[in-house]
């Protein structure tokens, strides 16, 4: 055998992976491979592995038997949409994809290499855990990955992809991570199985029930994504890489659009109904104003009382936050504030410019919101928007009532343009709220109290309930037409480009966690 033929053959038995019976397995579970999927990630022919020849150390449990190339992981960089991402694929069909000493030390050098280079990581998870045979080491590892996590944070985009199994401790490191995909069927998180919680609480739940991808995406709020299978998945990890940049220090890439900037829309102007407890879907708003109506939701399955996710304007990529009255009538519970709040944070410290759309009638009232620390979770929201320097821009399209009103991105958070469009009610509470406590006498007293509301009610309406006050104090920069808000939005992005803000110095803030 000639040396090229050599490194071929090495080569080969990398890329076998577990062999062809438990890659056969792998397909049989509606999984694809570790290969395929690295294939499917990155644009054609641009992937460049490391470590392909690495292999376990260990010595124990007749391992010395049982060496394949790469140890179970596919690590390595290439390039989505023209621009540099690195990336590791666990691979279920070597060991069950479990995480060895040598297999962390892969995903340790790419991260590394990511952090050095400003580029994104992509994890895709299809795990066993830690490698039983090689105890300590192995959890050492992890713990090797979750600092690097914890590191990155902030600097690149970490992405994690669940398509298989990811449990015990190893969920700590998608937990970091910014954005959690997960595949329906296939994959699930947990700390501890359906066996250990059947054993110490004595409930019985299934894998799905307890981690599956909807249990994470509606119920826990873990995951931010749930997808089909894994070309969608990975298709979705593209998609998501559009709206942002490589690194902190970067801009997110613009694209062409052929949607006319100054674009109005009529409908926009009669989409708040007339009466202020009917609800509207905050998403045509979104739909209406965004670059081609293309809008990707985050956290779709989740406090659905919040919208969040990312659009273009004049092809410059936007986060956007937005109540959704046609839900829990938009409210704010603990639920959204955290949803929102982790939100903000990415788009602030990506500069990724926010867009917010505010119809918010208060916090969700109720025991099970004030024993949950809706004050604790709450004051997230207000904290990521009033810390972040981002571009920040307002729109209230109805309801801004109390403490609410601060929160949402109101003027008196750094943020640079505060628009109201002529249904805005900016008040403390509500008019039926306010004048039971104000006239709550005199309506006792009065020989129709209906009427008597009903006079007080509207008085109320007619000089509160409406963004004249707030913009008369400079609270609101401009009332604006609703069909008018896609250019004035634009327009102002344009207008904040050059936008410097900073913190005090300090080694970090408390945000309220
Ligand atoms: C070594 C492992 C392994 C592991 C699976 N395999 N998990 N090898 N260490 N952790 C191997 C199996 O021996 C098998 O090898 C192959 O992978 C496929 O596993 P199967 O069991 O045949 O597959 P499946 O039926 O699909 O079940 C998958 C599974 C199960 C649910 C993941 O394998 C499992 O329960 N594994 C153990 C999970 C676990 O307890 N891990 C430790 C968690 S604690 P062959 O040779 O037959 O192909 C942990 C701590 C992290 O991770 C700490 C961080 C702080």
């Amino acid at each position: 055998m000639t040396p090229v033929e050599d490194l071929r053959a090495r080569e080969r038995r990398a890329e076998d992976g577990g062999g062809a019976d438990r890659l056969r397995k792998q397909h049989a579970a509606g999984k694809l491979t570790a290969r395929e999927r690295i294939d499917l990630l990155f644009d054609p022919g641009t992937f460049e592995e490391v470590d392909k020849l690495v292999t376990h150390r260990c010595r124990d449990f007749g391992m010395e038997a049982q060496v394949f190339p790469g140890d179970g992981v596919i690590t390595g960089h290439g390039r989505v949409h023209g621009r540099v991402v690195y990336a590791f694929a666990q691979d279920f069909t070597v060991f069950g994809g479990s995480l060895s000493e040598t297999n962390a030390a892969k995903i340790c050098k790419v991260m590394d290499m990511a952090v050095r280079n400003g580029c994104p990581v992509i994890g895709l998870n299809d795990s066993g855990g830690a490698r039983i045979q090689e105890g300590v080491v192995s959890l050492g590892g992890y713990a090797d990955i979750f600092l690097r996590n914890t590191m990155a944070s902030g600097v690149v985009p970490q992405i994690s992809a669940i398509m298989g199994p990811c449990a015990g401790g190893a969920v700590y490191s998608p937990a970091i991570t910014d954005f959690t995909i997960m595949v329906k069927d296939t994959s699930y998180m947990f700390v501890t199985g359906p066996d250990v919680i059947r054993t110490v609480t004595h409930e019985d739940v299934t894998k799905d029930a307890l981690g599956g991808a909807m249990t994470h995406n509606a119920i826990s709020g873990v995951a931010h994504f749930a997808v089909a299978d894994d070309r969608e998945c990975l298709l979705l990890i593209r998609e998501l890489l559009s709206f942002m940049p490589g690194n902190n220090l970067d801009e997110a890439p613009r694209l062409v659009t052929e949607d006319a900037t100054d674009r109005e829309d009529e409908s926009l102007d009669a989409l708040v109904p007339v009466s202020p407890n009917q609800p509207y879907d905050m998403l045509d708003v979104i739909h209406t104003v965004a670059d081609e109506g293309y809008f990707l939701e985050v956290h779709e399955h989740y406090a659905k009382n919040i919208l969040v996710g990312f659009a273009r304007l004049g092809g410059r990529p936007v986060g956007i936050v937005a109540n959704q009255p046609a839900h829990l009538a938009g409210t704010l519970d603990i639920d959204a504030s955290v949803k929102g709040a982790r939100f903000v944070r990415f788009c602030d410290a990506f500069n990724i410019p926010l867009v917010t759309f505010e119809d918010v009638p208060g916090f969700l009232p109720g025991t099970v919101q004030e024993y949950g620390g809706i004050i604790r979770h709450g004051a997230k929201l207000l904290y990521a928007f009033a810390e972040a320097t981002v571009p920040k821009v307002t729109v209230i399209t109805r309801k801004a009532y109390g403490g609410a009103y601060c929160v949402m991105a109101s003027k008196h958070l750094r943020t640079d343009f505060n628009y109201a469009w002529p249904t805005a009610e900016i008040a403390v509470m509500g008019a039926e709220g306010a004048v039971n406590i104000l006239y709550k006498r005199e309506i006792e007293r009065a020989d129709d109290p209906a009427a008597m509301r009903a006079e007080r009610v509207a008085e109320f309406r007619r000089k509160f309930a409406n963004p004249y006050v707030a913009a008369e104090k400079g609270y609101v920069d401009e009332v604006i037409l609703p069909r008018t808000t896609r250019r004035k939005l634009i327009q102002v992005l344009a207008a904040l480009e050059g936008k410097r803000e900073t913190l005090p110095r300090k080694k970090h803030g408390n945000i309220p966690l």
